[in-house]
Formats: structure tokens, sequence, C-alpha cells
């Protein structure tokens, strides 16, 4: 595996690739690697001749008030497991080279960026969307894998490569979850003991949601006071939302009918978990 940290190497590597005729599957990460990264890099290498893993933590998807400084960051472990995992190029490029001194240029996808998550965390996705169109102009892959724990993020990138005309495959792969049912996220090396106990009820709350749709359930309302309920046993835990949207635009739904996206996020101790599924009527 080749650890690149330069965009320039980048660049030119990816020149020579394309003159092979390679097509280049991308895996776009903040690094500290779990299985659920890994679940990216098994469906690019199926798909794709050489994949490329980047580990960038954007300080411009952090609020101020966020956890940018304590993000875990282990370059070292990132590097044996990319390298077990098969990734072929793993680009990290510095923090000054992506936004050098008078940085200015941004991308804002509208609409899709002011709800579920956008509410509490108003700047993410522009720095996320930002971000991500920077790495898509250096790697320039066919394909990018995306996690749909994270699924406002894999809806807002699909929106901005359609909007931009970036010629780019989107792929959003199924959440991985550790054996208890806890999605995997890197932040969850944040949670105590007791903390992840209590974690748990937000898969719990999402499987009464599927209950209780296959069960005949299509009041959004009701299916969310459930949740709620649920969730406000575990008194670690703080509800941000609950919501059930159409997973198109993101709009809520107040009658289930077909297709719906149940997305929940919490704080749990002091810690901002995501979690979400999707039912269909
Ligand atoms: O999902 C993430 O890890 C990040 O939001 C991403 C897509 C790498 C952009 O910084």
């Amino acid at each position: 595996m080749k650890l690149i940290n330069s965009i320039s190497r980048m660049a030119t590597l990816v020149k020579i690739l394309r003159k092979e005729g390679k097509t280049i599957g991308f895996v776009p990460t903040m690094g500290y690697l779990h299985v659920g990264h890994m679940s990216l890099v098994k469906a690019a290498k199926k798909h794709t001749d050489v994949v490329v893993l980047s580990i960038f933590v954007n300080p411009l998807q952090f609020g101020p008030k966020e956890d940018f400084k304590k993000y875990p960051r282990d370059i070292k472990r990132d590097e044996a497991l990319a390298g077990d995992a098969g990734v072929d190029i793993m680009f990290c490029p510095s923090v000054s080279e992506i936004y050098p001194e008078g940085y200015a240029t941004y991308v804002n996808v509208e609409n899709f960026t002011d709800k579920l998550c956008g509410i509490s965390r108003p700047e993410h996705f522009k720095g996320v969307a930002t971000v991500v169109a920077k790495l898509f102009n250096i790697v320039k892959p066919d394909v990018a894998y995306f996690g749909q724990k994270d699924v406002q993020q894999a809806i807002v990138i699909k929106k901005m490569a359609r909007d931009l005309n970036m010629d780019i495959e989107i792929k959003a792969m199924p959440i991985i979850r550790e054996s208890d049912g806890l999605a995997m996220s890197s932040r969850n090396i944040y949670l105590s003991e007791a903390e992840r106990r209590e974690a748990l009820v937000l898969n719990r709350s999402l499987e009464k949601a599927s209950a209780l749709t296959v069960a005949g359930e299509r009041d959004s309302g009701k299916i969310i006071k459930e949740m709620k309920e649920l969730i406000s046993q575990k008194p670690m835990v703080k509800i941000d939302y609950v919501s059930i949207v159409d997973t198109k635009d993101l709009k809520d739904i107040s009658v289930i009918s077909g297709e719906a996206l149940v997305a929940i996020a919490a704080i749990v101790g002091s810690t901002r978990l995501i979690d979400n599924v999707i039912v269909k009527a």
C-alpha cells in the first residue's frame, strides 16, 4: 500500500492510473478506522481496480464546540488496518494543504442541509460537501463509497454530485453494527461502559419503529412517541431528534406510505451518536 500525503503526488498517481485505464474506487474517511470502513473498502475492491482511502479530519465540518481537537487519530493503526483490508493508496493530506491561507470556496447543498442533523449542526454539511468535492477533484474516482449510518451525508453527496455534474457513482453501503446492535462509529470509543450500554437503546428504538410499521402502524407521530418513551428510560441518553422523513427529500412524513427513513440523533454522555433505519409500509 502506498501512503501519500501531498495533493500533487496523489494527482500525478491518478493521472498514471487513468492512463492505464484503471477504475478508481474511493473511500473518504476521517480515520480511526473500524469494520464499517472496511466494509466500504471491501465493496470498492469488488467493483473497481484501485482503492484509494483518504484520512482527513476535516476542521470545516466541526462546530466551534464540537470534538475536532479530540477526534481520535492514529495513522499507524489506520495504516495497518487499511493495508490488511487491501487498500492500494492511503491519502492523508494536511489541513494546510487542503485549506491554504486565503481559502474561500465552499459547497452548500441547499434544502437538504437544514434538516435532521443540520438543525443542531448548521455548518456541518457545508464542511462535508466542500471537502468531499475537493477530494473528488483530487482523487477523480469512478465510484465513491459512504456509509448509510450517515444517511443525510450520503444523500447530500449524491445531490451535490448530480447538481455539479460530477461523473462519479455514489454508493451508500449498509450500516455495520457491533454484535449488540450499536452502529459502528469512530466516536464509540468516547463512551464509558455505562454510556455504551445505554446507547443500545438507539438501535432498539429503531427496531421498535420497524416492528410497529410491520404491524401496520402508519402514523409517524405515534411511532416517534413510542420511540421517545423507550429512549427516555435511559437517563444518559438525551435526544437531539427522532424523525420520520421522506428518503428522497428528507421532509417530515406524517403518514407512512411506501418507504420512509426513521432517523435519530442523541447525545450519550457527551458523545453525539446517530443511527437510522428504512421502513416500508
Ligand atoms: O463520514 C466521514 O467520515 C466524513 O464526513 C467525510 C465523508 C470523510 C468527510 O470529511
